[in-house]
């Protein structure tokens, strides 16, 4: 293989990382070319530069040789380089340092001993997002550029070459001065920066999107399958746009597994902008099929499933060619997982494929969630539908913690609708990016004087710019507390409301 510097392009070898994608939309926003790839394969040795990703896999515990001897062959060469998460632990293994099991997870201190060229806008103590459980404690031949807390090597580098480490995510939101290590490995690299923003990006997307609706559209009826949500609604909207309203037959298939009134409010708010769908009540058939299975994932393949069945029944009807969907990038990205990656959750599963042949038009998958939301405010969508929060297809489903029954669905929707209110009214709701409210058993609860066996309500507010990471937020203690009597004196049978407060990692957004 050989080493071409001229290539102009930074190649991030993605071992299994859950935010190997991020790396890529970072680059783009920096306005540098890059390539995701699952191995050290060609394209990776042509690159200018190299982003060795996390991954689930451990320096300490897994072979991980051939990964090493890919690296020492870049160190070699002089590539440059910069390992993340695991990439740095790799690093330090292969100049000679040492690992130890020391996990840390979301938000984490970090003190900087020496600025190199990807720290250079980092203060002399940094909040930084971790997600790991293996820790260099030794570096090497590399120098100790920052520790963190707990007593991590939280950043190295080798002195001479444009070689560097980081314990943390960069790439992610919650590291608010992670764009900045891009930029610097970006100027080590020699290579220029040219900034974007979303509106820039989104911009340029829309015509694309546009002709590739119409040059994909040879005629006859597109089903589009909508949610309120506003991947769904943008999609459509946009399809509607490109090939007129007349061809385009949105619907709103109801598994019973919405929140209080959504139904009816989805269907104004999109009924507002011109999207009429045909509103198919299915929840008799979902929740029959659900009642008492214990299972989550097993929940969100029966739903995932019913969900084909209904797509393939209205699809056969109409005799439509296609299938709209809202798809996005790292739907399409975690939907292909590359062959490190550990399955998490099994959210694309959900509102899986039809079985029949039909062809799927997805244009938005170059888009992330915040530059769909852009594209739907530059089509002029309201801020109702382009703000909202984002719902799990499976719905409230993946909310039910233990057996799901109807009885527990019903008390949860409740409660919902309450925390809903005093979100509002306390002026919280809109700056969340999700208020996830779920329901568990069982809690011996005393009202009156009699003993209660009731249920228990977790309260999960979350702010995020993405979804891949999360910050809890806890309201005050007088909402906390209104929040927590109006449940349990309005809701019979709740006897308990807890109040989340983990990160993601390590706990992510939905319980299951
Ligand atoms: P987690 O729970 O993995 O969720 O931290 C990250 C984001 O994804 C949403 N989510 C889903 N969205 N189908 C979806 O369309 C699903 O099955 C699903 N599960 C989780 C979740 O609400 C959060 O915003």
């Amino acid at each position: 293989m050989t080493d071409r510097p001229e290539a102009g392009y930074i190649a991030i070898v993605d071992l299994g990382s859950q935010y190997a994608h991020l790396i890529y939309k970072r680059l783009t926003y920096l306005g540098v070319r890059s390539v995701l790839a699952d191995w050290f394969t060609e394209e990776v040795y042509r690159a200018s530069a190299v982003v060795v990703s996390g991954s689930p896999m451990s320096a300490l515990r897994d072979d991980v040789r051939e990964i090493e001897e890919h690296v020492r062959v870049f160190i070699d060469n002089g590539k440059p380089l910069l390992g993340i998460c695991f990439g740095h632990q790799v690093l330090a293994s292969v100049l000679g340092g040492r690992l130890t099991v020391r996990p840390e997870y979301g938000r984490t201190k970090v003190l900087i001993h020496r600025k190199n060229e990807v720290l250079g806008d980092f203060n002399y103590e940094e909040v930084v997002w971790m997600s790991h459980s293996d820790c260099v404690v030794d570096t090497g031949a590399a120098s100790v550029d920052a520790i963190s807390e707990n007593g991590c090597v939280a950043a190295l580098s080798l002195p001479g070459r444009k070689v560097f480490g980081v314990q943390f995510h960069p790439e992610v939101s919650h590291t608010p001065k992670g764009t900045s290590v891009f930029r610097g490995f970006i100027r080590a690299a020699g290579l220029d920066i040219n900034e974007i923003t979303v509106k820039d990006r989104v911009t340029s997307y829309y015509p694309q999107a546009l002709s590739y609706l119409q040059s994909s559209y040879r005629g006859g009826k597109v089903v589009s399958a909508v949610s309120g949500g506003v991947d769904s609604t943008v999609a459509t909207y946009l399809a509607i746009k490109a090939i007129g309203k007349d061809n385009v037959i949105p619907v709103l298939i109801d598994h019973g597994l919405l929140r209080e009134g959504e139904a009816d409010e989805v269907l104004n708010n999109i009924k507002k902008v011109g999207i009429e769908p045909i509103y198919i009540d299915a929840s008799y058939e979902f929740l029959s099929r659900l009642e008492g299975v214990e299972s989550c994932e097993e929940r969100r393949k029966i739903i995932g499933e019913l969900y084909a069945k209904e797509l393939s029944r209205i699809i056969e009807e109409v005799g439509a060619k296609y299938l709209l969907q809202g798809t996005t990038f790292p739907d399409v990205i975690e939907s292909g997982r590359t062959r490190h990656s550990r399955r998490i959750k099994s959210h694309h599963n959900v509102g899986g494929l039809p079985q029949i042949n039909v062809e799927v038009l997805e244009p938005l998958k170059g888009l992330y969630k915040d530059e769909v939301r852009e594209l739907g405010r530059q089509l002029g969508l309201p801020e109702e539908i382009v703000s909202r929060h984002p719902f799990p297809g499976p719905g409230l489903a993946v909310r039910v913690i233990g057996r799901f029954t109807r009885e527990k669905l019903e008390l949860l929707r409740r409660a919902d609708r309450i925390v809903t209110e005093e979100l509002i009214s306390a002026g919280i709701y809109d700056r969340l990016w999700q208020s996830v409210v779920t329901i568990s058993e069982s809690w011996v609860g005393i009202k009156g004087d009699e003993r209660d066996e009731g249920y228990m309500v977790n309260v999960r507010l979350v702010t995020s710019e993405d979804g891949m990471t999360a910050d809890y937020v806890l309201p005050s203690p007088e909402v906390v507390d209104r929040i927590s009597r109006r449940i349990t004196n309005e809701v019979n049978r709740i006897t308990a409301v807890s109040f989340v407060t983990s990160t993601k990692p390590p706990a992510t957004i939905e319980p299951c």
